[in-house]
């Protein structure tokens, strides 16, 4: 069958700052906790007991935050140079343009803007930065959809404040918010909140700016599970700064749009035990739950036995749930990487697992190397979930495939299993607008190699742009076209409609 995406579909790829950008001490930019992310790369993980399969999150506590600013010769912090993207956005944006972008999904380093987060006055070559990047963007006809805040809390805040566990820090967000929203109205009409809110749950160096103290396993992970009480609280008060950014984005910028972006883990039950299903209804409240708020404007009903039970008691300010339902956002986006398996764990009420990767292994799917399953039909799903849930148009912030990549001699890069995995869920995609669910972009995540989130490593590579550059930051930067870079733009240019990889390359 032919495929037929909607007319004026925005294809793309996606980005964040930290992961991009590098020049973190550039151009009058402030410190954010991103930048004592540290490399966790295989041998790290071999040499401190990390677990096979399982994504490592490369987040300091409070007492490796000391010793990292005490010692930094003892760390690796690739985050802090990215893939130089500061430097090199041209070029990069005329790789974009040359692959038919319509829309480029990037976020706005909050602390390239306000140094310590929380400044009155902007920094002007922060703004103009960015001024540039958006410039360059529309040069080539490619939509800009920014994010406020992608993984980047400024350090100052997360430090000073507990992050948004202050309400300071959500009248510091309110502020930077108005400042870019202004500055940018007539540049960008898409604009997110928060990326990722949910992953507070299971990372403790999110958007949240939460850094724990604590015991701490031998990667330097101690806040998978628990803390429920600073959690919840600190995402109530960033779903207070969501809402106050989008009644900000209706004021200043009227004909843009923002929305929320959650991590969409999809559930399915290990078996037909009813206490499987059960446990996947636990699991799905926990990641409906933060866009039941951002969406629908209340707390769910079903939160308030979980916090009763647990003893969770959220402070909330009189006009808080004014704001929440003043400021429900006008899309939603999600990022889709895989799917997880339940079994259920013998609890009446709910508690988040808190884990990124699943202990359970689903038979019928293959894996990455990081241990990711490939569901394609898991995205049909679950955006036939989501749609059904909240009837809003829905763009795809990110979806792609972690993989290590072979450069062969004459330098090609034949990376034909990323092709696969976009084929199958641009396939599972255009299933899912034809079941009728309204979705009006795919932003491929790391259309360029890029600093994972995760372990900070390059040798996990998303993109369809190699970048000659390892973990440790040697090689020359130098852009190549990887074979799923021809393959994009033919999708691209049929608009979804040829998927064939047929590619002479
Ligand atoms: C999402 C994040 O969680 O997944 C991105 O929004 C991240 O920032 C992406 O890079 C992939 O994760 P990782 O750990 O492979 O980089």
């Amino acid at each position: 069958m032919n495929k037929r995406f909607p007319e004026g579909f925005l294809w793309g790829g996606s980005t964040a700052a930290n992961q991009v950008e590098g020049a973190y001490n550039e151009g009058g930019r402030g410190l954010a906790t991103s930048d004592f992310a540290r490399l966790v790369d295989a041998e790290t993980r071999k040499r401190e007991g990390g677990f096979e399969e399982r994504e490592p999150h490369n987040a300091a506590t409070k007492g490796m935050l000391a010793d990292m600013k005490a010692h930094p010769e003892h760390w690796e912090f690739p985050k802090r140079r990215g893939i130089d993207f500061y430097h090199t956005y041209k070029e990069d944006i005329a790789l974009f343009a040359e692959m038919g972008f319509k829309v480029f999904r990037m976020s706005i380093s909050w602390s390239r803007i306000l140094p310590n987060g929380d400044d009155e006055i902007p920094n002007e070559e922060g703004l103009q930065f960015y001024d540039d990047v958006f410039d360059e963007l529309h040069r080539y006809g490619i939509e800009p959809l920014v994010t406020l805040s992608h993984f980047d809390t400024p350090l100052h805040l997360a430090e000073e404040y507990g992050g948004f566990l202050s309400r300071h820090t959500v009248k510091a967000f309110e502020h930077y918010a108005r400042i870019v929203l202004n500055r940018y109205k007539e540049k960008v009409r898409y604009w997110l909140t928060f990326n990722e809110i949910n992953n507070v749950l299971s990372n403790p160096f999110t958007s949240s700016g939460l850094i724990f103290d604590g015991p701490v396993n031998p990667l330097g992970q101690n806040s998978y599970i628990g803390h429920w009480q600073e959690k919840f609280q600190a995402v109530h008060n960033q779903f207070v700064a969501s809402a106050l950014a989008v009644k900000a984005c209706h004021e200043i910028a009227p004909d843009a749009k923002i929305g929320n972006m959650l991590c969409r883990l999809e559930n399915y039950a290990e078996s037909a035990r009813p206490e499987d299903q059960l446990q996947v209804l636990f699991e799905d409240h926990f990641n409906w739950f933060f866009t039941d708020v951002q969406a629908k404007g209340e707390y769910p009903y079903y939160m308030k036995r979980f916090f009763d039970e647990n003893h969770i008691h959220i402070n909330m300010e009189e006009d808080d749930m004014d704001n929440i339902r003043e400021g429900k956002v006008d899309f939603i986006t999600i990022s889709y990487y895989m799917t997880y398996i339940m079994r259920y764990k013998g609890d009446t009420v709910p508690k988040p697992t808190g884990r990124l990767v699943s202990d359970l292994k689903n038979p019928y799917l293959p894996k990455s190397e990081w241990g990711w399953t490939v569901d394609p039909i898991g995205f049909r799903i679950t955006l036939n979930h989501i749609y059904d849930r909240y009837h809003l148009p829905i763009f795809i912030s990110e979806n792609g495939l972690g993989a290590v990549d072979h450069v062969e001699e004459d330098g090609r890069i034949i990376d034909d299993y990323r092709i696969d995995y976009l084929r199958q869920h641009v396939e599972q995609l255009h299933e899912a607008i034809e079941d009728g669910v309204d979705v009006f972009g795919y932003a491929w995540w790391g259309p360029i190699d890029l600093v994972s989130s995760g372990t900070s490593e390059m040798y996990k590579r998303y993109g369809m742009i190699y970048v000659d550059l390892d973990d440790h930051g040697s090689g020359t930067g130098k852009r190549s076209r990887k074979k799923s870079f021809f393959y994009y733009k033919k999708v691209i240019a049929s608009n979804g409609a040829d998927l064939e990889n047929d590619i002479a390359y």
